[in-house]
Parts: structure tokens; C-alpha cells; sequence
């Protein structure tokens, strides 16, 4: 199937991303959020963000408007041509089935439907969807632009297709695709969210100070920067959420969240975002 219209549902931190980055490799963007409010804003950060690309004079203004034109705001009800829809609406259950609910009498048969959920089944989004085989989940990275790697995963009833559309779409978009299972924390979080876990038990025995736990990782396996660091980044609650997905999924004891980790979350040092997290930001 060939991709010409792609619609992105959620226009936050992902939505917002991956609506850019369609459009700036030629695909025409429906996009939408919960309010016209929310819509605009995620819509004013894609002008933004490519303003500021002119000024680095990485693209003119000429390929700016270009690629502002191929992205419209709409409602749900707008999607019904688009040949590829990407959910990046909040990471909630319910939040997500109900925009699915809604795509059912929109989306046309054959239209590809992607999550970008980062922890909830593949497999239970699409039992709302009314062509599970043409559900697959399609993992980006933050930010969008940046970052390199789509996780593809099929659900247990996703098909060879779908998968093989959602691959080439992702490499259309200049990303490096892999093939996933649904299972807790597909690939990438598997194995990133044990290892910051490991750094808090790690800060929480006194092995090392903070700053060092994390140039460990920076200079000892060149990773660009440290798990505690990256912890504050991606927000406290969020990584302690990702993890109590890993230990109830996979149910092995491996995956038990740190008590220092709770204890920061529990008051409310969440990271960047609130200021103060293993590190303070306030000044
Ligand atoms: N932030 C990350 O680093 C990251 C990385 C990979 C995947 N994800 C996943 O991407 C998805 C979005 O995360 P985010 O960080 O962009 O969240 P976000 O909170 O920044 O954005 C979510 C957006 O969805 C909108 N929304 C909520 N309900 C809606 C509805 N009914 N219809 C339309 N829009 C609605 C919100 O208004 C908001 O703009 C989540 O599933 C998350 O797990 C996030």
C-alpha cells in the first residue's frame, strides 16, 4: 500500500514530532488533539521548531512553508483519508481505546492504524479496532526528529503486511526500524529502564555518589550521558512507571523498582520537569 496521508492523533512531546518529521519527507498531515486549544499549541511547536531550523540555516523558509502546508489541524472526523494513522495521545488504557473507538467510524478499510504507546499491549489496543491485522505499534523515540530508531511490534494479530507498511514508512521518515514482540517494554525499555533502576539501588547502597554512578556509564561505557541523569530527563514517575509494567508483565522479582526511586517519586521530585529530581535544576 502506498502512504500519501498520514493523520497523528496527540500533538504533545511525540505527536508533535512525528507529525514534523511526516511532513517534512512529503507526506500530507492530519493532525488533532483533544481541544482546538491543545491542537494549536502542538501545531505553533512544529512552526517553531522549524523556525528554528531556518535561523541554524538548515532548511530556508521557502522549504519551512513548504513543509508547514502539508500539515492541517482537523478533528477525528477528518482522518477518513489518511492511509496511515499514528496514536500519540496520552499513555492511558482508556484514553487510548475511546480515540480507537472513534477512529472505527472514521478510519477507511485498509488504513493502517499505529500506537506509540511505549507500555500498554499491542495485542489489547487492537481488540477495539475493527481490522486488528492492520494494527501494529510503532515505537519512536524522543525527540522525533532526532532520534534514529522506530521499534515495529506486532500484536498477536498484526499481519506480515502491516508490519512490512509500518516498516517502510518508518524508513521513509529516514528512521532505523526493528522487528519487536509485544511484550513489556519491547526492546529498547527492557533494557534501559532495569539499568536506571540498577543506578538508584546502586545510589540507594552507597556504592558511588550520583555523579559518579553516572560518569561511570558516560566514561566507562561511553554512553553520552549517565542513567540518573537520563532518569531526570525522562521524569521519575514516568521511569518508575515504565518499570512496575516490566515487574507486573513479566512477573520476575528482577524488575522490583528501587526503594529510593519510590521514595523520590512519593515526593515529588520527578526531574527537569519539576525542578528537582536525583539532581536539583531550581537555579
Ligand atoms: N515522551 C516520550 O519520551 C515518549 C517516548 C516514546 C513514546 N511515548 C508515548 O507516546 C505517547 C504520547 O506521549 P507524549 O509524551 O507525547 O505525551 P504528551 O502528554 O506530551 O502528549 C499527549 C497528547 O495527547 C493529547 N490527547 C489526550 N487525549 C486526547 C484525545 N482524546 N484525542 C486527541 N488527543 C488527546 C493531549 O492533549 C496531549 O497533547 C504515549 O503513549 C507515550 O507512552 C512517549
Amino acid at each position: 500500500m502506498a502512504i500519501k496521508k498520514v493523520g497523528v492523533l496527540g500533538l504533545g512531546t511525540m505527536g508533535h514530532g512525528i507529525a514534523q518529521v511526516a511532513a517534512a519527507s512529503g507526506f500530507e498531515v492530519i493532525a488533532t488533539d483533544a481541544t482546538d486549544e491543545f491542537m494549536k499549541k502542538g501545531l505553533a511547536r512544529i512552526e517553531k521548531n522549524l523556525g528554528r531550523l531556518v535561523e541554524k540555516e538548515k532548511i530556508d523558509a521557502a522549504k519551512r512553508d513548504e513543509i508547514l502546508g502539508r500539515i492541517k489541524g482537523g478533528g477525528v472526523k477528518d482522518f477518513g483519508d489518511a492511509d496511515l494513522i499514528v496514536e500519540a495521545v496520552t499513555e492511558a488504557i482508556e484514553v487510548k481505546k475511546k480515540v480507537f473507538g472513534l477512529l472505527n467510524d472514521v478510519a477507511k478499510p485498509g488504513a493502517i492504524l499505529a500506537s506509540n504507546t511505549s507500555s500498554i499491549s499491542i495485542t489489547l489496543l487492537s481488540s477495539v479496532v475493527k481490522e486488528p491485522e492492520n494494527f501494529v505499534g510503532m515505537h519512536f523515540f524522543n525527540p522525533v526528529p532526532v532520534m534514529k530508531l522506530v521499534e515495529i511490534i506486532s500484536g498477536l494479530q498484526t499481519s506480515a503486511d502491516a508490519a512490512q507498511v509500518a516498516t517502510e514508512f518508518a524508513q521513509s521518515l529516514g528512521k532505523t526500524t526493528i522487528a519487536v514482540k509485544d511484550s513489556a517494554g519491547f526492546a529498547v525499555n527492557r533494557l534501559l529502564i532495569p539499568m536506571i533502576n540498577e543506578a538508584f539501588c546502586a545510589l540507594d547502597e552507597g556504592v558511588a555518589s550520583a555523579e559518579e554512578i553516572d560518569q561511570a556509564m558516560q566514561l566507562g561505557c561511553n554512553h553520552p550521558m549517565g542513567p540518573l541523569t537520563l532518569a531526570d530527563f525522562v521524569g521519575l514517575d514516568v521511569t518508575l512507571n515504565a518499570l512496575s509494567v516490566l515487574y507486573n508483565d513479566l512477573g520476575s522479582d528482577k524488575y522490583a523498582p528501587s526503594q529510593l526511586l519510590r521514595k523520590y517519586v512519593e515526593a515529588g521530585r520527578l526531574g527537569r520537569k519539576t525542578g528537582r529530581g536525583v539532581y536539583d535544576y531550581s537555579k
